[in-house]
């Protein structure tokens, strides 16, 4: 008795019940990350052209944002700094007062259990937009990486409970682990965002970050979008280095990659439901194209099927409000 008419696999299908009792994947709430872009200034809430009901905020009026979102029991966030002020080397990035050094600090008072997690980059601090150094119209790994060591650096004593290099610099891993290390903050975790492609997913995010290179593209230094082996090897050097945890970026065209990298590495792994993922629902709900109740809560368990602990996503606040009403 090994088949059809015998075996029926719509059985099991036939009640809601039957099927919430044989359901393998879910997601909830405390698998989540919210983005939050902070600009200088005062009083600002801006909302972002490219990005559908997200948000800047001014230091001043995180508190009642951060209050919200601890509410609604998402567990952790992940800054960005929009600066003032850029230049050539991105001092903004690893000043103790930068914009992003404040926003930690007012978040541990306002919501001292939210988990903060910073973005370690200079592309937002950069004058040229690019996420290090350059010399002679190139990225200079080495040059950049104490800068990213600095970064992180100011980041821990601001309070950030978890440091996230996104820059894709070799070696970056293991001079902020050292940095860190050497000022005592050998309990600050690095997420690394070991495999971080160069997509075209990211382009409503540059908007919002005003974080678009000025020459050139980021290719020499992101990872082509047709290779899987590489992010191996990439997620590999970072767990050497001493990476807590693990980013795979996009997470919806890498749904193979996190899948691959899940089943050959034990650490916690995170996907990041970029700006373009989040962006292409929305537009397609406001055309009325596609429910969006629907396809975000889809969209987030196929991210965990493919084997993703944590998703960063901007739909976090929405679907946690949603789970309140059901
Ligand atoms: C900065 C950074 C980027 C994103 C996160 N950190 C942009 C980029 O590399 O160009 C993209 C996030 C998103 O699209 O939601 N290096």
């Amino acid at each position: 008795m090994t088949g059809f008419p015998q075996l029926r696999l719509r059985r099991l299908r036939r009640t809601e019940p039957l099927r919430a009792l044989v359901r393998e994947t879910s997601v909830e709430v405390g698998d989540l990350v919210y983005p939050l872009f902070i600009v200088e200034g005062n009083n600002l809430k801006q909302e972002i052209a490219s990005m559908p009901g997200i948000f800047r905020y001014s230091v001043d009026l995180l508190p009642q944002e951060v209050e919200e979102i601890a509410k609604l029991g998402i567990p952790a966030v992940l800054l960005f700094g929009i600066p003032e002020h850029k230049d050539e080397v991105g001092s903004a990035a690893y000043h103790p007062e930068g914009v992003v050094q404040q926003a930690i600090r007012a978040i541990k008072q306002s919501a001292p259990e939210l988990i903060v997690i910073t973005d370690v980059c200079l592309c937002e601090y950069t004058s040229h937009g690019h996420c290090g150094v350059i010399v002679d119209g190139y990225v200079d790994n080495d040059q950049t990486l104490p800068l990213l060591a600095r970064t992180a650096l100011s980041h821990a004593e601001a309070g950030a409970d978890i440091v996230a290099p996104s820059d894709m610099m070799d070696g970056r891993v293991k001079s902020i682990r050292e940095a860190l290390d050497e000022a005592g903050f050998n309990h600050i975790s690095i997420l690394s965002y070991a495999a971080k492609y160069a997509s075209v997913f990211y382009e409503p995010f540059r908007v919002a970050a005003e974080a678009t290179p000025q020459f050139g593209d980021r290719r020499s230094y992101q990872i082509d979008p047709p290779n899987w082996r590489e992010a191996l090897r990439e997620v590999e050097q970072d767990v050497a280095e001493g990476a807590d945890m693990i980013l795979i970026k996009p997470a919806l065209a890498y749904l193979d990659v996190i899948h691959r990298v899940r089943n050959t590495f034990n650490c916690p792994l995170a996907a990041y439901n970029v700006s373009g993922e989040f962006t292409m629902v929305k537009a397609a709900a406001r055309c009325g194209w596609l429910d969006e109740r629907r396809a975000i809560p889809e969209i987030l368990t196929a991210i965990k099927r493919a084997g993703a602990d944590v998703i960063i996503t901007y739909h976090a606040k929405e679907f946690a409000q949603w789970q309140l009403l059901t």
